[in-house]
């Protein structure tokens, strides 16, 4: 059921850098007519109003017949070549009776609103509407990604962070891409830098690209409060809703969690999944966001001790769920059969159904829980006694002590060297890792060396995926 032709496989080896784009949606367009108070752009019989108060950076694509303009005391036009105003003499026949359209006025939207911005793996996707949906965290520009604001357009955004600058990769604004540190600084101190970005933090381009084939952490998570706050979450009607790292709201749906070593390749396998599963028919609806995240890890469930990087599948269906969870089953199976040529080393998935991928069902992994919290608990009291009692036994007055036989039946019962194992499961969470995670570990270091090697390759990477799309997209 799950065959894979060979040549994905051949994808996989091959690195790709992981650079994803983020489109600014609102623009502060003439024509765009959600931004006229009446809902439709001024005509001949019209006064265009800009209201007084309100710093615009308008941009005007064609010529337009208005009777007047009012002109705010800060602001300009954007003329795109061959653009401008006539004034009509007499009645303009194809407009209404002449009505005051007002230019909206209301505050800038906020960069760190989700919902305003589109996300894209390449130009070519952004321009073919070919999205991904990524948490909210992620649908924000991370630090490694390109921003782009639509040429022929305008815009303006509250930058307002609580962070000291906004660090992206790059900046595209009315067609023109800044990478430069310097060069876009100076851009911001321009009269339209300044109409465009509102704000007092600083957005800083040239963060370098993600060369890591595993892919990057957004590096959002700072911003976390400030995005969430922008979100409304709808309610969720799921037995056990889920909440995916990244993301502000409940849902329903399903998460696929990959535990990846050397030579996994993000990018590769987002194009895997796609092309094994996201374009069969029965998964139509399915939303997939996939991206590295750092898990935080915590000691029965509370104590938190630092955090992991795995890559988090987000599936979504907009409905009960169950078609998340047959998609999550499909990639755990797919990565279960393959996980050694795509890196993967292990996988596992929750749905929001109640069911996961642990075999034997939630309630055998509570049981195996509650053990390892017994144990655990047993050790960190029996560990402390066993170490005074081991200073006892080197002090020559203590033997006389009557509580000695009892303490000493103990130690010898008990393997210290067991202790030690005892303790070291205690630190691995039984329910969330697995024992492939600690394999993980000494990876770590081959992965780094992977992206240097990779790198190179990836430079002239062409992903035959891609190209095969794009050309479907065109024929
Ligand atoms: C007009 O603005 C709205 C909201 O900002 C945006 O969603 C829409 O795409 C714009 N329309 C065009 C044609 O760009």
């Amino acid at each position: 059921m799950l065959k894979t032709p060979d040549v994905l496989m051949v994808f996989c080896l091959v690195g790709a850098t992981n650079a994803l784009y983020k489109q600014w949606i609102p623009d502060t367009n003439y024509e765009n007519k959600t931004n006229w108070d009446k809902g439709d752009v001024p005509c001949g019989n019209d006064i265009a109003l800009f209201s007084v108060q309100r710093k615009t950076s308008a941009f005007v694509e064609t010529t337009h017949a208005v009777r007047e303009i009012r002109l705010p005391i800060d602001g300009e036009f954007i003329l795109n070549s061959g653009a401008g105003f006539y004034v009509v003499n007499g009645q303009d026949p194809g407009c209404g009776a002449g009505v005051t359209a007002q230019f909206k006025d209301s505050e800038s939207p906020q960069w760190f609103n989700p919902a305003l911005w589109q996300t894209a793996a390449t130009l070519n996707d952004l321009q073919n509407g070919d999205f991904l949906f990524s948490v909210h965290e992620e649908s924000v520009p991370c630090q490694h990604d390109d921003v782009v604001f639509k040429a022929l357009s305008s815009f303006s955004v509250d930058t307002g962070s609580i962070q000291s600058s906004i660090p992206v990769k790059s900046v595209s604004v009315l067609g023109k891409m800044f990478e430069r540190k310097s060069e876009f600084y100076q851009y911001l101190n321009s009269h339209s830098g300044r109409l465009q970005f509102q704000a007092s933090t600083a957005v800083t381009v040239g963060s370098p690209s993600c060369k890591d084939p595993t892919g990057c952490d957004c590096g959002n998570a700072v911003n976390h409060q400030q995005i969430c706050s922008t979100v409304t979450c709808k309610s969720v009607s799921c037995k056990m809703p889920l909440l995916p790292v990244g993301h502000c709201c409940e849902m329903c749906g399903a998460v696929v969690t990959i535990h990846y070593a050397a030579g996994f390749n993000l990018q590769n396998y987002r194009e895997r999944i796609r092309h094994l599963f996201l374009i069969l028919p029965q998964y139509k609806s399915i939303q997939l966001g996939m991206s590295k995240v750092l898990k935080s890890q915590r000691l029965m469930w509370i104590i938190p001790f630092g955090t992991s990087p795995e890559i988090q599948v987000v599936i979504l269906d907009g409905e009960t769920g169950t078609l998340s969870e047959a998609l999550a089953q499909d990639i755990v199976k797919d990565a279960r059969s393959h996980g050694s040529k795509l890196g993967i080393t292990d996988t596992e998935f929750q749905a929001s159904s109640g069911s996961s991928s642990n075999q034997g069902g939630s309630s055998a992994g509570t049981v195996v829980g509650v053990v390892f919290a017994v144990l655990l608990v047993i050790t960190l009291i029996v560990v402390p006694v066993v170490l005074i009692r081991m200073g006892v036994v080197q002090m020559p007055s203590m033997p006389s002590m009557p509580s000695m036989p009892s303490l000493r039946r103990f130690q010898r019962n008990t393997d210290v060297g067991d202790l030690g194992g005892t303790l070291d499961h205690g630190f691995d969470n039984p329910i969330f890792d697995k024992p492939g995670m600690l394999s993980d570990i000494p990876g770590l270091n081959e992965t780094e060396r992977n992206s240097i090697a990779l790198t190179q390759t990836g430079v002239h990477f062409i992903n035959p995926v891609y190209n095969e799309n794009e050309s479907d997209f065109t024929v």
